[in-house]
């Protein structure tokens, strides 16, 4: 049977990540996947982490299945951190499971979307985060884009983006980057969302809101901004939230699948989908993740720190983006590129060919993705210049 497949090419991106392991150069700057880095170039544990692991190494007391649902406390703390204080969660409409990463989040609602009507279509943007496609392929879901990035400006098609949802039918989902749009780091402002909001209720499409860098943006109230107006706006929605990148767990696989029903009997219905959704899939979410983030979310003490660990993450990508900007124009390079410091979040598209990307892998050692989509994380002060005058001698 196995004779009758054909080898696949990597993945676009976790391909890269084996290349620049493999790469002996010392100067070799990896751009590529979406973790944070110090400026040492380590993705180190967060301190808030490491106490929450301690507290659970002291306490935790069994190794039990956990169910489906994954967490209750986790669960909760979640719903919390996504929605505030959010009429949909004092109406009690709100349901969430703990998910393998956010990826198994947005399978998860894939499979559910499926258990609504087979074949839905799904609205993405584009560009989009590049598994979106295949995952929800994969789950039979049908999907096609609405215009997004506006390439040769460097900001978003915002008219072409909203002129499409309003041609979404009320069969279809659309989804939608919560925050720090990935790749282009291009994110709605307040103004716009209101509009999406505005399209989303009128047409009545399903909002999927996919939330993997919540407090990369402008911070954890500001980024969920334009999902908490949906979730007012709407009756029904789907939030993949991943705690990946905020709290650095990104190995441990957690994330949350959350509902918004209209009613609580129709919550509790949709919940027993979502369950047997996970059953049939990996059973159970893993534990040790969700047990780090509750303790954390339900601590004072643990909670601010993690807050200022989460705002150093932030500033430190922040401080790259302009210092990038700064280095490039001492370098020479006349071409503006001051739209990356308008962008938010891990990534920014730098704007080069791919010839002009693989040069750089090739010739320097510098790795981003094919589109050029950089980790703006993996910039520091150690490696910035050489970046800028690689990219300078490669335009
Ligand atoms: C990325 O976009 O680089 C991250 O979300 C990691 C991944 O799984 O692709």
């Amino acid at each position: 049977m196995f004779g009758s497949l054909k080898a696949l090419p990597a993945d676009p991106i976790l391909g890269l990540l084996a290349k620049y392991r493999e790469d002996s150069n010392p100067k070799k700057v990896d751009l590529g996947v979406g973790v944070y880095k110090n400026e040492a170039g380590h993705t180190a544990i967060l301190n808030c982490v490491k106490k929450a692991e301690k507290y659970r190494y002291d306490t935790e007391d069994t190794k039990v299945y956990i169910g489906p649902t994954g967490s209750p406390l986790f669960n909760e703390e979640m719903s919390k951190l996504i929605f505030g204080h959010h009429k949909a969660l004092l109406e009690n409409r709100v349901r969430t499971v703990s998910t393998p990463g956010g990826t198994g989040a947005l399978r998860v609602a894939a499979e559910f979307i499926k258990s609504c009507k087979a074949g839905t279509t799904i609205w993405v943007s584009n560009p989009t985060w590049a598994n979106h496609t295949g995952l929800f392929q994969a789950a039979g879901l049908t999907v096609k884009t609405y215009p997004y990035y506006d390439y040769e400006n460097k900001t978003l098609d915002f008219d072409g983006m909203l002129a499409a949802l309003k041609e979404v039918s009320a069969d279809d989902a659309v989804l939608l980057h919560a925050c720090c749009h990935n790749p282009s780091g291009m994110d709605l402002t307040n103004e716009q969302w209101q509009q999406v909001a505005e399209v989303a209720k009128a047409k009545a499409w399903l909002p999927v809101l996919d939330m993997a860098y919540q407090g990369f943006g402008d911070g954890l109230d500001e980024d969920a901004y334009g999902l908490r107006l949906i979730a007012e706006s709407v009756e029904e929605m789907i939030v993949c939230s991943s705690c990946s990148k905020n709290f650095g767990l990104y190995r441990e696989r957690i994330g949350a699948a959350t509902i918004i029903a209209n009613s609580t009997a129709n919550a509790d219905i949709a919940n027993s989908v979502l369950l047997s959704v996970v059953r049939c899939i990996y059973s159970m979410p893993p534990a040790h993740g969700a047990a780090l983030v509750e303790t954390i979310l339900h601590s004072d003490e643990l909670r601010q720190l993690w807050h200022a660990e989460l705002k150093e993450m932030r500033d430190r990508i922040n401080g790259n983006r302009q210092i990038l900007v700064d280095k490039l124009a001492e370098n020479g390079v006349e071409r503006d590129f001051s739209f990356i410091t308008r962008q938010k979040g891990m990534f920014s598209f730098l704007g080069i060919t791919p010839e002009q990307v693989q040069r750089l892998q090739d010739e320097f050692s510098i790795y981003m993705v094919g589109s050029s989509r950089m980790s703006i994380a993996g910039i520091a002060k150690s490696n910035v210049d050489y970046l800028a005058q690689s990219i300078a001698k490669v335009l």
